[in-house]
């Protein structure tokens, strides 16, 4: 899956939501668990870990008495509600499996779905199946049971025959139904999304990622419109069905596959085509948008990124066609689905005139990602959730080298170091981390699996495998990559495969290591955290130990363990209260020529700011980051870390000044309602003042700054410039909005500057510009656009119009669905908005949890983005006050902060 959630860094301070922010609270939640535990002490007889029974059917894993080898599919999504208002579809499967060990039970994935016939089983070794005695479905294992009178025979091959009917819901899982409207008219798509483990809501099926097998799809559907899935076409006829004419298309056999990976989609999109030596790419879309040219850059990119992925992994490209398609509703951002790989539409769809340089390394990164995907977890796929972080953490990984390929000036492989390093240093320096490895018994339940997909998976995943690459040097990683690869293709791996692999490259290159791979990856994957090295320079002694951000969480208690004890002992009565709330930090952000005059103290800062132009910018960007980690755990003082800000003042680049930022944030989390917030602002606002000029200069504001990463630095000044009320940039905002209000149909906007500009008049606005921003969201066809749009909104510091714009994510003809969590976040993330947004959940709880409580990656995120600046313990007391069950959401939260408990 492309990465879960996209937030945009030039809105406010959004974007850290998943970073710095997390630490805020973090310390001081385990209390208000800890008091409810004690309270609820009846957690542990509904803890639904505990299988009530040894029965087959209550195990969360299928048995291994039956290996399923061909499925035949027909599926026939309805694009117009029944009678009742219910969209449906209807299908019927025919699956034949192999008996590997004598059972008088198939057991098979089926969830939300009913048996419109009863099932039927023939054997197809010339004997006769047994009798079904009986079916029962297991809602909570999610689970049809079918015992039979006799047992079948090791060695034979049985075909079971179902036909079902289930609910083509808006749920964004499974076979489900995207809506939107094209000049003035309703229309629905049917899709899908089966990972992790949702294709047992589209059919009957083993669905477990090592219970590979070969599937024949047809789709039935209205003849106006187009049937898409993983193989290409290979009959289509028109024929009635039930007195319904229908279109019945049928594709060719697909290769030997798991079920996470299939996708089924009825839609009336147009598409775009390449053909490059015999590969077809084509990108599919909303009529609207393929006839305005948005399908053009991800078809111009696709082509030298699949043949950069060709060359990396020295395996053809193992599929005829390579389809991508952008849909409307879409829970992540992105899924990499053979042969069809779905996308949100911000995640594929880019406008010249109208999306930003962000908007196009993010469809880049995530193509990327999801065509390495296309060999690395489709062709070899893990054998089970617990391995994950390999799938995903390799993908991440590449994502930046196919990126690379496709846009060489952008340097884009530097930019790891802040998306994935930095993001995730911030939440493994906490005590509630965990290791990236985790065995596979303790992933058991969907949410177990769900859990997985967190940033560790993702970002810490993707900077080991980067490190492992660059100490074996690209050539060595590759071959044994290459031939792992060929070895498992087709088939399942455990992780440690892979490391036999690259031992096998090492070997044969004549190179040695000290340790062998295994032994020296270990210490990554099986244990959390990360080393703080120290280095005495008189002695030239070096230690290290685990780096914590909260030195009290010092793991006396065996915190920093090898994985399989998952008792994480966190003391619950430590670190309550942030130590930083007691800094002197008036003294700090006021007194800059003290702090020069401490600068003088002679450290390595010092060092810092007169070699400036000779560190390279990773560097520096890493010296920042690196200094206010060190001075959050307590090992610097924190004046040293905001001492190597001072040096902004002189900086043009953007990678130490994102750094910088991404870390201020966090002092603006903590302290823009304090009386802090003034010398801050007056601070910082000295700081940008001379990036402001300097871009002032550069590009008069009116041309694009040439470099990928000065087009984001010239946001950055924007934004950071106006937000600390320079009046040069405020008037320049002002004017440019006031002119767009005039003339609604001709934006002068530049494409980058929009989601800064947006968000810095409508805050400096009132109800005029709101609304004016809002009939522009609704008018808005390209989906990044109104994505800027909506962010925007929530920057307004009327609390009635915020209040308004809450009310407006309950009703998805306003808010869609997929982003209804994510704007109540942009409003939390003002604070203006942070206590209405609060309220508002703790209001409307019931509907909340109905609809998104469910879907962990949206729930999580929705919490944590609206606790973002709690602090106080008054604050912490609230969230136990939310009503209904406080275990299950507490569970949640914890969750969001990456907080394991041991609740047995
Ligand atoms: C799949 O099933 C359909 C109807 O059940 C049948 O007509 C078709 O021949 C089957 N295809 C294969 C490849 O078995
Ligand atoms: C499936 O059957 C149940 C129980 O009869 C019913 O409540 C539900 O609406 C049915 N689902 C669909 C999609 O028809
Ligand atoms: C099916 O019918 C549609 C609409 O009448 C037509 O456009 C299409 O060409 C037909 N397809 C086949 C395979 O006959
Ligand atoms: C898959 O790999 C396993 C070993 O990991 C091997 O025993 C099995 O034969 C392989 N299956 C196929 C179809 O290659
Ligand atoms: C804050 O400043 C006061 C007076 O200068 C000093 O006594 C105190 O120790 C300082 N507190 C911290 C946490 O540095
Ligand atoms: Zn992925």
């Amino acid at each position: 899956m492309g990465k879960g959630f996209y937030i945009s860094k030039t809105v406010g301070i959004v974007g850290i939501v998943l970073a710095a922010g997390a630490l805020a609270t973090i310390t001081a939640l385990p209390v208000v668990y800890s008091q409810e535990k004690s309270k609820n002490n009846e957690v542990k007889s509904t803890d639904p870990t505990m299988a009530p029974s040894n029965e087959p059917w209550d195990q969360w894993r299928l048995p291994q008495t039956l290996s399923p080898k061909i499925y035949n599919i027909t599926l026939w999504p309805r694009l117009q509600p029944d009678p009742t208002g219910l969209y449906i579809f209807t299908g019927l499967s025919s699956l034949v499996f192999r008996c590997v060990e004598k059972t008088n039970l198939i057991l098979i994935h089926s969830n939300k779905l009913n048996m419109t016939k009863h099932p039927t089983l023939i054997g197809l070794g010339g004997k006769p199946a047994p009798t079904i005695e009986s079916i029962v479905m297991h809602t909570k294992t999610q689970y049809m049971a079918i015992h039979l009178k006799e047992e079948l025979t090791a060695g034979e091959s049985y075909e079971l025959y179902t036909e079902f009917l289930g609910e083509l819901s808006d749920d964004l899982g499974g076979f489900y139904r995207s809506e939107y409207y094209e000049n003035g008219i309703k229309k629905v798509v049917a899709t899908t999304q089966m990972q992790a483990t949702d294709a047992r809501k589209a059919f009957p099926c083993f669905d477990e990622p090592a219970m590979k097998a070969v599937f024949h799809i047809t789709l039935n559907h209205d003849p106006a419109t187009v049937a898409l899935s993983n193989g290409v076409v290979i009959d289509e006829v028109n024929i009635t069905v039930d007195d319904t004419l229908v279109t019945r298309t049928t594709f060719a056999p697909t290769e030997v596959m798991s079920t996470y990976l299939l996708a089924f989609i009825v839609s009336d999109f147009i598409f775009i085509e390449q053909n490059i030596e015999n590969l077809q790419i084509r990108i599919f879309a909303r009529q609207e948008a393929i006839n305005a040219g948005q399908g053009e850059y991800a078809l111009s990119v696709t082509g030298p990124i699949l043949k950069f992925f060709e060359k990396y992994y020295n395996v053809p490209y193992p599929l005829p066609k390579s389809d991508q398609i952008a849909l409307p509703d879409f829970n992540t951002g992105a899924m990499e689905n053979w042969g069809l790989i779905t996308y949100r539409e911000t995640a594929l769809l880019y406008d010249e005139e109208i999306s930003s340089n962000e908007n196009k390394e993010r469809i880049i990164t995530v193509i990327s990602h999801e065509l390495a995907h296309q060999w690395f977890g489709n062709l070899v796929t893990v054998r089970w959730w617990n391995d994950l972080w390999l799938n995903e953490g390799f993908a991440t990984y590449v994502e930046y080298l196919g990126a690379d390929e496709a846009e060489p000036d952008w340097n884009i492989k530097d930019l790891i170091v802040l998306n994935d390093v930095h993001k995730v240093f911030a939440i493994d320096a906490l005590a509630s981390s965990h290791p990236l490895s985790s065995k596979e018994e303790e992933i058991q339940r969907p949410e177990q699996i769900t859990e997985m997909f967190d940033t560790i998976s993702y970002s810490k995943g993707a900077s080991v495998l980067r490190m492992l690459s660059t100490f074996l040097t690209e050539k060595v990683f590759t071959q044994g990559l290459q031939t792992y690869l060929d070895h498992f293709k087709f088939n399942n791996t455990v992780y440690t495969d892979l490391w036999e692999h690259l031992q096998k490259a090492v070997d044969s290159s004549g190179t040695t290591l000290p340790k062998t791979v295994q032994e020296i990856m270990d210490r990554w994957i099986l244990q959390m955290g990360f080393p703080v090295v120290t280095i005495n320079t008189a002695t030239g002694q070096i230690t290290q130990e685990h780096f914590l951000l909260d030195p009290e969480t010092k793991p006396d208690s065996g915190l920093y363990q090898f994985h399989g004890q998952k008792k994480k002992q966190y003391n619950p009565y430590t670190g309550c209260y942030r130590k930083l709330v007691s800094l002197n930090i008036t003294v700090i952000f006021t007194d800059t020529t003290g702090l020069t005059m401490m600068m003088k103290t002679g450290n390595a800062y010092l060092m810092f700011s007169r070699l400036q132009d000779s560190i390279p910018v990773i560097n520096r960007a890493q010296i920042i980051d690196d200094a206010f980690n060190l001075a959050k755990a307590g090992i610097i003082e924190m004046t040293l870390a905001l001492r190597t800000t001072l040096f902004l003042a002189s900086e043009t680049e953007y990678m130490p000044w994102e750094s910088a930022l991404d870390n201020l944030d966090y002092f603006y989390l903590m302290f823009d309602r304090t009386e802090v917030y003034g010398p801050m602002q007056t601070y910082i606002g000295n700081q940008v003042k001379n990036l402001f000029d300097y871009f002032t200069r550069l590009t008069n504001w009116e041309d694009v700054p040439p470099g990928h990463t000065d087009q984001y630095n010239q946001v950055n000044a924007l934004r950071v410039a106006c937000s600390t009320g320079l009046e040069a940039c405020t008037t320049l905002v002002k004017t440019w909005f006031q002119q767009w209000m005039e003339n609604p149909n001709v934006n002068p906007i530049k494409a980058n500057l929009r989601s800064a500009v947006y968000c810095s008049a409508i805050a400096a606005g009132g109800e005029e510009e709101w609304n004016f921003a809002w009939e522009m969201f609704e008018k808005a066809t390209v989906a990044s656009e109104k994505d800027k749009l909506r962010a925007a909104m929530a920057c307004a510091t009327e609390p009635w119009l915020l209040n308004r714009y809450l009310k407006y994510t309950l009703d998805p003809e306003k808010i869609r669905k997929q982003d209804a969590t994510s704007t109540i976040i942009s409003i939390a993330s003002n604070v203006v908005g942070q206590p209405l947004a609060w309220d508002f959940v703790r209001a409307n709880w019931e509907y909340i949890f109905n609809e998104y409580g469910g879907k962990s990656y949206l729930f999580p995120n929705l919490i944590s983005g609206v606790t973002n600046r709690f602090s106080t313990p008054f604050e912490l007391e609230q969230v136990c006050d939310l009503p209904n069950n406080c275990y299950i959401y507490l569970t949640v939260i914890l969750y969001s902060r990456n907080l394991y408990l041991n609740v047995s």
